[in-house]
């Protein structure tokens, strides 16, 4: 979960870092650190409790001068967020500084092997373990590759790690082992960078390479080699990544979640061009590799994702199912694995994740594979671990996403997936050429629709104005609606710490409905569909029991807005793509709700973007 930046080269490696840091700070941000190799000769540290600024502060008045170093923040694990715990850490006498991402699982017995041969732990990390045992293979006469590699072997569980040396004063070396978070070697002219994610380096370069698991990289200012645990050298491929690194900026906005909710529509399109020919009415991801034989051979899809790619998938099902005629189970993938899941060569499994490198997902998926399915991903991030498993990928082309809170990537998932419908429709001979065309002529519609539901704004924020001091929200919603309830809900919970739960409109009558009174706003999704005039009765009961309801609604009803509090209006769209859109004033009613209750929006606490543990 924590972010990790390396440079090498001949700038200050402190600013180079910090600035890096900055954009990775989304990663975690229980503490943050930076280590130089100063000319001297020494390893010198800088570590700060709390949000990067403590570590800004700290080094404002007490820089670091040095053109090799490293730097972290944490999302803690191990040991409380405290200055002690904080990375970088060195070794007892200081030949070797690393930081760190992952678990050790082992840590323990490996922490009371070291204590009996006379190591004193300076902090409750477990990330200590490693570099202490580094430096011990230094100082029995190791070279440093060796000394990485033969404590890598020894550790359990899934780790990055990047470490440098005062012995090899022009050398970084990292390593990954498992899923613990991507290390991604960012090749610039006569510099390099380490990063963990790619926003980190992008204004350096876009030329990266990516480590893959069980691998090891020695880094100087204009080369680079990597090995695998053998010890057998690995051609490292350098990719040009296609992101512009303005989009890792915040620009005139105030957060990145902002932003990323104004640039849905760009995303949109994005998503759409190049695979989509609205004239021939044909789509084609040439990424994901599928034969009609193939289709046609696949008896059952299983969705797995967590968070709000978790609810993407549950609109998915919709889509597959209703589409391509094919039975889809959705499952959280932090529990996939205790569902004892019915898998084989004609099953696919579909991993959704914008990151590519959430830890439960990537073991939800290998579990998949190893029990014989194909396995597909929806992910964002190019060079992920979910891309390089995967049989077949959609890339999102969302762009870079900073925000905790997923805002564009679920947008551009819900698409992914409609058009993965209508291939797989298609192929399978489920869908008749006139309801695919329809299909695709209403996909032209979203883009623009989405615009159009940005420039209602300050209807939000004046909702948010007079609702960002309630305890509770419901929000309900039916058929491909539930799930946008759901998001809706989350939403909500993680960035304005308002308790908030999504239930399906038709539940209510179940439970739910005895939560009602006059203080806990209802949101409820009712825009035009076949399920319109049932959503409108479960309205009417909310508002019998004397709940405040806030009604989503399409322009120009009237209906609804004679029974509800308030109406956010929505333009009408195709009933299938409406979670596409229904989503955006939810994103945007939260945004402004935790504005208004101060909250730290794009950090939102105890979160981070990517969960790279289990
Ligand atoms: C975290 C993020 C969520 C995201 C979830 C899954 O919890 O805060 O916004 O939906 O991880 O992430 P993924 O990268 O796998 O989509």
């Amino acid at each position: 979960m924590c972010g990790i930046v390396g440079y090498v080269g001949s700038r200050q490696a402190q600013q180079v870092i910090l600035n890096g840091l900055k954009r990775l700070e989304y990663r975690g941000y229980d503490s943050a650190g930076l280590a130089v190799i100063e000319k001297n000769g020494e390893i010198a540290v800088r570590r700060a409790v709390g949000k990067l600024l403590n570590l800004e502060r700290t080094l404002s008045s007490s820089p670091l001068s040095g053109n090799i170093g490293i730097g972290h923040t944490r999302w803690a694990t191990h040991g409380k967020p405290s200055q002690r715990n904080a990375h970088p850490h060195t070794g007892m006498s200081g030949r070797v500084v690393l930081v760190h991402n992952g678990i050790v699982e082992n840590y323990t017995e490996l922490r009371s092997e070291l204590g009996v041969e006379g190591v004193d732990f300076t902090s409750e990390t477990d990330t200590e373990v490693i570099v202490q045992m580094v430096e011990r293979y230094l100082e029995a006469g190791y070279d440093l590759q060796t000394a990485m590699r033969d404590t890598l072997v020894q550790l359990k569980g899934a780790n990055a790690v990047v470490a440098m040396s005062p012995d090899y004063p022009d050398q970084l070396i990292c390593a990954k082992l498992g899923n613990a978070g991507g290390i991604t070697v960012g090749v610039g002219k006569d510099e390099m960078f380490i990063a963990s994610d790619l926003p980190a380096i992008l204004e350096h370069t876009q030329q990266m390479a990516f480590l893959e698991n069980g691998q090891i990289a020695l880094i100087s200012s204009n080369d680079f080699h990597i090995w695998d645990l053998d010890g057998a050298e690995v051609e490292a491929e350098v990719v040009t990544i296609p992101w512009d690194p303005i989009s890792a900026v915040k620009g005139e906005y105030k957060h990145f979640m902002q932003k990323e909710i104004f640039e849905q529509p760009q995303a949109l399109i994005d998503t759409l061009r190049g695979r989509v020919d609205f004239d021939l009415h044909e789509i084609s991801i040439p990424e994901l590799d599928i034969t009609s034989e193939r289709a046609r051979s696949i008896r059952r899809m299983y969705i797995i994702a967590c968070g709000s790619s978790y609810y993407a998938g549950q609109v998915g099902k919709y889509f597959v199912e209703s589409i391509a005629r094919l039975p889809v189970d959705v499952a959280y993938s932090s529990e996939f694995r205790y569902y004892h899941p019915i898998i084989d060569e004609n099953t696919v499994t579909l991993a959704i994740t914008q990151s590519g490198e959430t830890a439960d997902t990537l073991a939800a998926s290998e579990q998949a594979k190893e029990q014989g399915s194909q396995l597909w991903s929806i992910v964002n991030v190019i060079g992920s671990q979910s891309m390089r498993i995967s049989d077949g990928v959609i890339p999102m082309q969302a762009g870079p996403e900073i925000g905790v809170a997923t805002t564009k990537a679920f947008t551009v998932s819900l698409i992914n997936q409609y058009m993965l419908a209508i291939i797989l429709g298609q192929l399978r001979g489920t869908l008749s050429p006139s309801h695919k065309n329809r299909l695709i002529d209403d996909l032209a519609l979203v883009p623009n629709l989405a615009g159009r539901v940005l420039e209602r704004d300050d209807d939000y924020k004046h909702l948010a104005n007079q609702f960002h001091k309630a305890s509770n929200f419901l929000f309900i919603g039916r058929g491909v609606n539930y799930p946008i309830a759901m998001e809706g809900a989350l939403k909500l919970k993680e960035i304005s710490y308002i308790h908030a739960e999504g239930y399906p409109a038709g539940e209510m009558k179940h439970g739910p409905i005895a939560l009602i009174d006059e203080v806990m706003p209802v949101v409820a999704i009712a825009t035009a569909d076949g399920l319109y005039s049932k959503m409108v009765s479960q309205i009417e009961q909310a508002k019998a029991r004397g709940g405040v309801v806030i009604a989503l609604a399409t322009e120009g009803d009237d209906q609804v807005a004679n029974i509800a509090d308030h109406v956010i209006y929505v333009p009408e769209t195709p009933p299938l793509l409406a979670p596409a859109i229904n989503v955006i004033p939810l994103q945007l009613l939260s945004y402004h709700i935790a504005v208004r209750r101060g909250c730290d929006v794009d950090q939102p606490r105890n979160l981070a973007k990517s969960v790279t543990v289990e």
